[in-house]
Parts: C-alpha cells; sequence; structure tokens
C-alpha cells in the first residue's frame, strides 16, 4: 500500500515539521492539535517557511500554493478516518500515547498504519493498545525534520514486514535516509547521544567547565555543528529528561541517569528555545 493522506498530532516542534515534510513530498496532510487555534498556528507557520523558501528562490509560488493546499487543519481526531498512516508526534507521555492510540484505532480504517514518533518509548505498548499490533510502529523523525534526513523506522515485537516496507517506502518518498531498529529505548541515535549530552551536563554542574567553553569544545574538537547545550536548547529539556528517564528505566545505566541540573532546569520552567531560555537565552 502507498501512502498517500497522512494523518499528523500533534501541534509542538516535531509534528508542525513532520506535517511540512509530509506535505512537501506530495502527501495529502491533515494536522491535528488539541486545540484549533494550535492546528491553524501551525499551518500559517509552514506558509510563513514556505513564504521564505520563495523569497529565496528555493520554492515558486504554485508549488507553494499546491503545499498548503494539501494541508488541513483540525481539532477533531475523526477528521483522521480517510488517512493511510497517522504519526503521533504528542508529548513523551506512555500513558497519553497507548490512550491516543486506542481511541485512533476505532477510527481509522482496517488497512491503516499507527505510527509513533516517540524517541525512547516502548512501541510495542502502543502497538498493543490497539487491536492493529501488527499495524503499529515507529517512524521517528529527527529535529528538524524539513532539514534532517534520518528517519529510524522503529520494529517492536508485533509489526509485521508489511508494514515495516510500507513505512519505509513512506520515509524514501519524504526524500529521508530511513535505518530499522528493533524496539529498544533510545533506538539508535539518542542511546548514543543521550549519555554524551547527559555527562556535559554533569561536567557544567561539577564546575569542570563553562558552558560555552564546552559547546565550543564539542564543536572545535568534534566538529560537531553545535555543542552539547545548543543541542539540549533545540530539542527542548522537558523532552531530553524525558527520554533520559525511559532510557535509565529500561537499562538502568548511570551514565542515562538524570543529572540533576537539567532537572531543576525543567521544573524552574527553563524547557531551552521553545520557552525562550534555557542553558542558553533566546528572549532576545
Ligand atoms: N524535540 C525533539 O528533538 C524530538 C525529536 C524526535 C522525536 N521527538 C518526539 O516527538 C514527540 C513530540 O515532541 P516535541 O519536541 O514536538 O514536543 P513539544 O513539546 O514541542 O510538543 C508536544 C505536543 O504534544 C501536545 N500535548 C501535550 N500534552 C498532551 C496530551 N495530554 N494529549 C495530547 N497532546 C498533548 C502539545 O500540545 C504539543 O502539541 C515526543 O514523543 C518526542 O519524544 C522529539
Amino acid at each position: 500500500m502507498a501512502i498517500q493522506r497522512v494523518g499528523i498530532i500533534g501541534s509542538g516542534i516535531m509534528g508542525s515539521g513532520i506535517a511540512e515534510v509530509a506535505a512537501r513530498t506530495g502527501h495529502e496532510v491533515v494536522l491535528r492539535s488539541r486545540k484549533r487555534e494550535s492546528a491553524d498556528d501551525m499551518v500559517a507557520k509552514l506558509a510563513k517557511s514556505l513564504g521564505k523558501q520563495v523569497e529565496k528562490g528555493r520554492l515558486d509560488e504554485a508549488e507553494r500554493d499546491a503545499v498548503l493546499g494539501r494541508v488541513t487543519a483540525t481539532d477533531d481526531l475523526g477528521a483522521l478516518a480517510g488517512c493511510d498512516l497517522v504519526i503521533e508526534s504528542v508529548v513523551e507521555d506512555l500513558e497519553v500515547k497507548k490512550a491516543l492510540f486506542a481511541e485512533l484505532d476505532g477510527i481509522v480504517g482496517a488497512d491503516a498504519i499507527l505510527a509513533t514518533n516517540t524517541s525512547t518509548l516502548p512501541v510495542v505498548e502502543m502497538a498493543v493498545a490497539t487491536g492493529r499490533p501488527d499495524k503499529v510502529c515507529g517512524v521517528h523523525f529527527f529535529n528538524p525534520a524539513p532539514a534532517m534526513s534520518l528517519v529510524e523506522l522503529v520494529r517492536p515485537l508485533t509489526a509485521s514486514d508489511e508494514t515495516m516496507a510500507t513505512v519505509r517506502a513512506f520515509a524514501e518518498t519524504c526524500g529521508k535516509k530511513p535505518v530499522e531498529v528493533q524496539d529498544r529505548a533510545g533506538f539508535i541515535v539518542n542511546a548514543l547521544l543521550f549519555p554524551y549530552l547527559n555527562n556535559a551536563v554533569r561536567l557544567l554542574e561539577n564546575g569542570t567547565a563553562s558552558r560555552d567553553d564546552i559547546d565550543e569544545a564539542m564543536k572545535g574538537g568534534c566538529n560537531f555543528p553545535m555543542g552539547p547545550f545548543a543541542l539540549l536548547d533545540l530539542v527542548g529539556l522537558d523532552t531530553s529528561l524525558a527520554i533520559l528517564d525511559a532510557l535509565y528505566e529500561e537499562f538502568r545505566d548511570p551514565n542515562y541517569a538524570a543529572v540533576p541540573l537539567l532537572r531543576r532546569m525543567v521544573s524552574a520552567g527553563r524547557l531551552g528555545r521553545k520557552s525562550g531560555s534555557g542553558f542558553h537565552d533566546y528572549s532576545r
């Protein structure tokens, strides 16, 4: 089955990015947010982002209009009924995601695939919350989704080969390079990345070096495009903490035990770019 109509749930950083990718690569997109204003706001941001591409000469006006014409915003989960694939990208909370999958199962058609963009949570738990565990998997985009080429396709024990082949074809149609990974917390990238990010916070907390020197060291010494604190702010400190907690819960490896400073920053509401401040300040 080729995916034509894609439902995206969640109007945060990732939901918006995935919606842009899917619409730009010719898919019909239904964007669902709990609040109608948030869904409309996502479309307005997409229009703005496409407008910038037109100004830079990377897109013509007819293409921009065609992309926007393929996107529908809604606050009604029922509007996802005709989708071939639904990708949820709501808050990293297993109970919220399981309840959403159970509800979606009663809405979409019998052949539809339900996917999660979770960074770490057990996909199998979402699969068994539905009556179609063979048609549930992870389709994990990276941030920012329009710019990052990787998609991790996460295979829970329950997924069929056909489901995995269909989402692979979808990711390729989106212009991405998919890799397949078993359903283990953190998959490939976050299992390797988060001990590094967590240990960067530890170096800051124990006074080994300053924030800027740690960021500078990893850019200049490892040729990384940004330092760990800039990356944590981009990911979101709440999402980063949820990822570390899920990794620790699964493996009990001390490298995954979130450093207290990170937890305190989240309690203080310093979530990174999305809240205007995190390890760096974005208010100006
Ligand atoms: N931020 C990243 O770099 C990144 C990268 C890849 C995957 N992810 C994953 O994508 C998902 C979303 O992350 P994000 O960074 O876009 O988060 P975000 O905080 O930007 O957005 C979260 C969205 O979830 C919605 N939401 C919150 N509580 C909800 C509830 N109880 N029911 C329904 N919706 C609810 C919010 O309204 C918002 O639209 C998470 O599973 C995360 O692990 C994040």
